[in-house]
């Protein structure tokens, strides 16, 4: 077994995490918590999501917190787009990274973004044509690649599948989404690498929401083959609005911890984001949902 000599965290907090919050926060919290994240030696932060506000009300107001936040050199902000719209609406100010999304599963795409999952590339196809020719780079996500709320079973071929045409499609990056929280190690090691068969194991990355507790160790499986970039959400928050039952990210205080135990730099000054993390919590109202804030003094 080995281990990458570095990893890059993608902190999507901002937009994972805040997607599926019960109460509206309003846009002056979420630029503070991004400005706040940018000061942690983060390289990647997601900032929003440009989707229908109709199905995400949470983020409806995505132009007025990306125009808020104060961009530093150095780290990138991607925001999510389902659609060209979604694309116009944040190059409109000034989004430089976005993501696409899809899933493995035909049955989650329909519930989360009323699309099959040919139909859904369709749609981003011409945003990555866009993309393309404004020097804009796109990352893809597949969802539900451990498992689906609707459809149960996801074969492993129908990620490959989902996950190559991504890529070949341009996405310099695409992150594998356990959207439910229900892959176990053996399960998300065999995964990856059959993922890795096909799209280069440097453009891949890995997405684990920690519903059932085996994020940590998923991640620490998957590091083992190889993979470098791992998604994570301060204080553990997160869950899609459209995938029952599934609850946080992983969150990223626990991955620097565990990362720096390996050796394994990333970058990123942990006590600055356990920091981030109790004043995000407080701001929920709800006890951290990283344990290493919890066991900080
Ligand atoms: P639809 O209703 O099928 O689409 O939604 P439509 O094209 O018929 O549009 C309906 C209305 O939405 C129209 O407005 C459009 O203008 C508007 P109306 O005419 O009714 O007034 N609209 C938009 N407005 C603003 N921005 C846009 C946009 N697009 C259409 N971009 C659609 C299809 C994809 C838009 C919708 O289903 C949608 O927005 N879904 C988003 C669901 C979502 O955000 N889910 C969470 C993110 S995925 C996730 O969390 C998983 C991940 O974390 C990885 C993992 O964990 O696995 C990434
Ligand atoms: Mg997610």
């Amino acid at each position: 077994m080995s281990q990458p000599s570095a990893v890059r965290i993608v902190e999507v907090g901002p937009r994972d995490g805040l997607q599926n919050e019960k109460t509206m926060i309003p846009a002056a919290a979420k630029i503070e918590l991004i400005d706040r994240l940018s000061a942690t030696g983060l390289r990647s932060i997601e900032a929003t999501s440009f989707v229908s506000p109709k199905w995400v009300p949470q983020l409806a107001d995505a132009a007025e917190v990306y125009a808020g936040i104060t961009r530093r050199p150095g780290i990138a902000y991607p925001a999510l787009v389902p659609n060209l719209q979604g694309y116009e609406r944040a190059r409109a100010v000034g989004v430089e990274e976005v993501a696409v999304f899809t899933a493995a599963s035909e049955a989650f795409n329909r519930k989360n973004i009323n699309a099959s999952i040919d139909e859904s590339i369709e749609r981003f196809l011409p945003v990555l044509e866009r993309a393309a020719a404004d020097g804009v780079r796109v990352r893809g996500y597949v969802s539900t690649v451990l498992g689906c709320p609707y459809q149960g079973e996801v074969p492993l071929a129908d990620v490959v599948r989902v996950a190559r045409r991504l890529h070949a499609a341009g996405c310099y990056e695409v992150s594998l989404g356990d959207t439910i929280g229900i892959g176990t190690p053996g399960k998300a090691r065999a995964m990856l690498r059959a993922v890795a068969a096909e799209v280069p194991m440097a453009a891949l990355a890995i997405h684990f929401h920690d519903t059932r507790g085996q994020a940590l160790a998923n991640i620490l499986a998957c590091l083992e083959v190889g993979v470098a970039v791992v998604d994570s959400a301060v204080s553990g928050t997160g869950g899609c609005p459209y995938a029952p039952g599934a609850s946080g990210n992983v969150a990223s205080e626990d991955v620097v911890f565990m990362l720096e135990g390996l050796g394994i730099p990333t970058g990123v000054d942990l006590p600055a984001l356990v920091d981030t993390g109790r004043w995000l919590s407080a701001l929920l109202g709800r006890i951290p949902g990283s344990k290493v804030t919890l066991a900080s003094p």
